[in-house]
C-alpha cells in the first residue's frame, strides 16, 4: 500500500533515562514552579481575572497548585463576539500563513517545557514520562495540522468542466468553533482540537476541563504569543454544564470539537439540536470500554509488560486503556500468576519521582467512583488476582488508587467504561473466539482493542469483524502517535474523523465550489 508521509517529523522529546538531561530538567522544573500560576478567561488576548480560586494537587490535596477564576457570561458573550469579527481575516490569510503561526507555537512549546512538566504533574497528576508524551504529542499535533493546512488550505483544487467554464474547489472555516475538552489529556487533547480548528481557518474558544484550567492557559497564552490573532483564540475556564452548555447553545457557534465521555457527547448532541441558528457538526471523541484477546500462542512475559502498561499507566485513565482482558483458559493461570508478580512492585506514588509507575486519579469523585466499583465486584464474589501496594502516607496524602485486577465471571460485569486502574480478566475457551469478539462489540463502544497472538489466522479474523478505531496486535493498546496512528473511534466512542489523521481537518472545514463561465 502506499505510504502517507506528511512533511515533518515528530517531536524528539528529551532522554529520561540520561542523568544529566534528567538534572537540567529538574532544576527547570523547580524554577518554573516556583512562578505563580494563574488561570482565568482569556478574551481578545487579555486576561480577565476575577474571583480566583485554589487549585489543588491531586498527589497532594494540601498543596495549592495555582488559581482559577472561572469565566461569566459577559466573557461567553465578549469570546464569541471577538471571535466572529476576527475569524474571516484569519481564514482569508491561507493555510500556509496558518501553519507558520502553529509552527511558532510548537516552537515555544518545546522551549518552555519544564513548566509544562511542572504543571501536568502538579495539575493533572501525570508521572514524568507521560508529562513528556504529553508535550510531545501537543507538539506534533501543532506541527502536523500546520503540514495539513499548508497542504490542503493553501490552493483550490481545479475540477474538469465544459470548455469556456472554469470550476474550483476549496476548503474554507466555518466560523467559530467550539472546542471542549478532558482534563486527561490537559495539554495534548486540549492543543490538537485548537490547532486543528485554527488550522482550517476558525477562530476558537477553548473550554478546557474543570480540573485542569492553568496548563490550559500556558498553551493559549503560548499560541496568542506565537502569532494567533488575539480575537481569534479565547479560553473560558469554568463548569461545563453552565460555560459548555452556554458556548455550544449560542448560534454563534457554527461547530463543536468535543472530547470527553459519552454521557457529556449526548447533552452536547441534543443542545446543538435543538437550538437556534446553523445546523453544524459536531466531532465528538468519547469514551471506550476496550478489551484485549490473549490466546495460547502469546508470548507471556510480553503480555503480562503490555496488560501493565496499558491498563495501569496513566492509573488506567486514558480512553484507550484496557479493560477486559479475555485470556484464553489453556493459558489463563501462567498469566494470571505472572500480572500478580508484577503489579506487586508497582511503584504507586508522587508523579514528580522519575520511579513512579503510576500517579494519583484526577479528584475525589473519581476515587470514590473507583473504590464502589471494587465494592460492587467484591460484593458479587468476583475473584481479586492482585493489587498493587500503596503506601499509607502516600494514600492519606492525595487521591491514590491502588491498581487491582479482579477475574470475573462474565465481561457482563461490566456495564460502562470504568476510568481507573482496575482491570477485569475473563477466561474464554478456544472454540468461543468469534463468540468473544462479538462480545466485546457487543458493549457498544469502539475505541481500542488488543490481541496476542502469534496466529496470523487469528489476527486476521478478529481484525475482519472488530468494531474498534485502533486494533493493536503483539504490543501495548495506548498511545497512538500523530500522523502514525490516527486515534479516534465508533459507536459509542465517537464520530471520528481521526485525530493526528490525514482527513481530520475537513470535518472542520467547510467546501466551497467557484464556477466560472469565461
Ligand atoms: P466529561 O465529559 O466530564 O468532560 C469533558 C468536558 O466537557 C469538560 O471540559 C467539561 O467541563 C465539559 N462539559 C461537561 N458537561 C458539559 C455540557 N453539558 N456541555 C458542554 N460541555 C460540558 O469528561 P472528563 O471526565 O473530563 O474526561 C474523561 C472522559 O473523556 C472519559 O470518558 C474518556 O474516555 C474520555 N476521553 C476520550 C478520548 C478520545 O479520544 N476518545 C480521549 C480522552 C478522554
Ligand atoms: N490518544 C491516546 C492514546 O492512544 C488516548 O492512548
Amino acid at each position: 500500500p502506499a505510504i502517507y508521509a506528511p512533511e515533518r517529523v515528530n517531536s524528539a522529546g528529551m532522554d529520561l533515562t540520561d542523568p544529566l538531561v534528567i538534572a537540567d530538567l529538574d532544576t527547570r522544573i523547580t524554577k518554573a514552579l516556583a512562578l505563580p500560576a494563574d488561570g482565568s478567561a482569556i478574551v481578545g488576548g487579555r486576561d480577565l481575572g476575577g474571583d480566583f480560586k485554589p487549585v489543588t494537587n491531586p498527589a497532594d490535596r494540601s498543596m495549592t497548585v495555582g488559581r482559577v477564576a472561572e469565566a461569566d457570561a459577559a466573557a461567553v458573550d465578549a469570546a464569541l463576539d471577538a471571535g466572529v469579527a476576527a475569524q474571516p481575516a484569519w481564514d482569508a490569510a491561507g493555510g500556509a500563513a496558518r501553519a507558520a503561526v502553529l509552527e511558532a507555537a510548537a516552537v515555544r512549546f518545546e522551549a518552555d517545557q519544564a513548566r509544562a512538566f511542572g504543571l501536568l504533574a502538579r495539575e493533572a497528576g501525570k508521572t514524568m514520562g507521560d508529562a513528556l508524551a504529553e508535550i510531545r504529542e501537543a507538539v506534533d499535533f501543532l506541527r502536523y495540522y500546520a503540514a495539513r493546512a499548508r497542504a490542503d488550505f493553501s490552493r483550490a483544487l481545479v475540477l474538469p468542466g465544459p470548455v469556456g467554464e472554469s470550476n474550483e474547489i476549496r476548503l474554507a472555516g466555518r466560523g467559530v468553533f467550539a472546542c471542549i475538552s478532558p482534563w486527561n489529556f490537559p495539554l495534548a487533547i486540549f492543543t490538537g482540537q485548537i490547532a486543528a480548528a485554527l488550522a482550517a481557518g476558525n477562530a476558537v474558544v477553548a473550554k478546557p476541563a474543570e480540573q485542569t484550567p492553568l496548563i490550559a492557559a500556558w498553551a493559549v497564552r503560548h499560541m496568542l504569543a506565537a502569532g494567533v490573532p488575539a480575537g481569534v483564540l479565547a479560553l473560558l475556564p469554568g463548569d461545563g454544564a453552565r460555560i459548555g452548555g452556554r458556548l455550544v447553545a449560542d448560534a454563534r457557534v457554527a461547530g463543536v470539537a468535543f472530547t470527553g465521555s459519552t454521557e457529556t457527547a449526548r447533552a452536547i448532541n441534543r443542545g446543538l439540536a435543538g437550538r437556534d441558528g446553523p445546523i453544524v457538526p459536531l466531532i465528538a471523541e468519547t469514551g471506550g470500554l476496550n478489551a484485549m484477546i490473549v490466546d495460547s500462542s502469546a508470548l507471556p512475559e510480553q503480555v503480562v509488560a503490555d496488560v501493565l502498561i496499558s491498563a495501569f499507566g496513566s492509573a488506567g485513565q486514558r480512553c484507550s486503556a484496557l479493560r477486559l482482558l479475555c485470556v484464553q483458559e489453556d493459558v489463563a493461570e501462567r498469566i494470571e500468576t505472572m500480572l500478580a508478580g508484577a503489579m506487586a512492585v508497582l511503584d504507586v506514588g508522587d508523579p514528580m519521582r522519575l520511579a513512579t509507575d503510576v500517579g494519583p486519579v484526577i479528584d475525589a469523585e473519581a476515587l470514590a467512583m473507583l473504590t464502589d466499583h471494587v465494592a460492587a465486584l467484591e460484593a458479587a464474589g468476583q475473584t481479586r488476582i492482585a493489587a498493587a501496594p500503596v503506601a499509607e502516607a502516600t494514600a492519606a496524602a492525595g487521591h491514590f488508587m491502588a491498581p487491582v485486577a479482579y477475574r470475573i465471571d462474565s465481561p457482563d460485569r461490566l456495564t460502562r467504561e470504568v476510568f481507573g486502574p482496575v482491570l477485569h480478566v475473563w477466561r474464554y475457551k478456544a472454540r468461543d473466539l468469534d463468540a468473544v469478539v462479538r462480545r466485546i462489540n457487543g458493549f457498544g463502544y469502539g475505541l481500542t482493542m488488543g490481541v496476542h497472538s502469534r496466529i496470523d489466522q487469528t489476527i486476521r479474523r478478529v481484525a475482519a469483524v472488530a468494531k474498534v478505531g485502533n486494533l493493536y496486535v503483539n504490543r501495548s493498546m495506548i498511545g497512538a502517535v500523530v500522523g502514525t496512528q490516527p486515534f479516534g473511534g465508533e459507536g459509542l466512542s465517537g464520530t471520528g474523523p481521526k485525530a493526528g489523521g490525514p482527513r481530520y481537518l475537513y470535518r472542520f472545514a467547510t467546501e466551497r465550489v467557484l464556477s466560472v463561465n469565461t
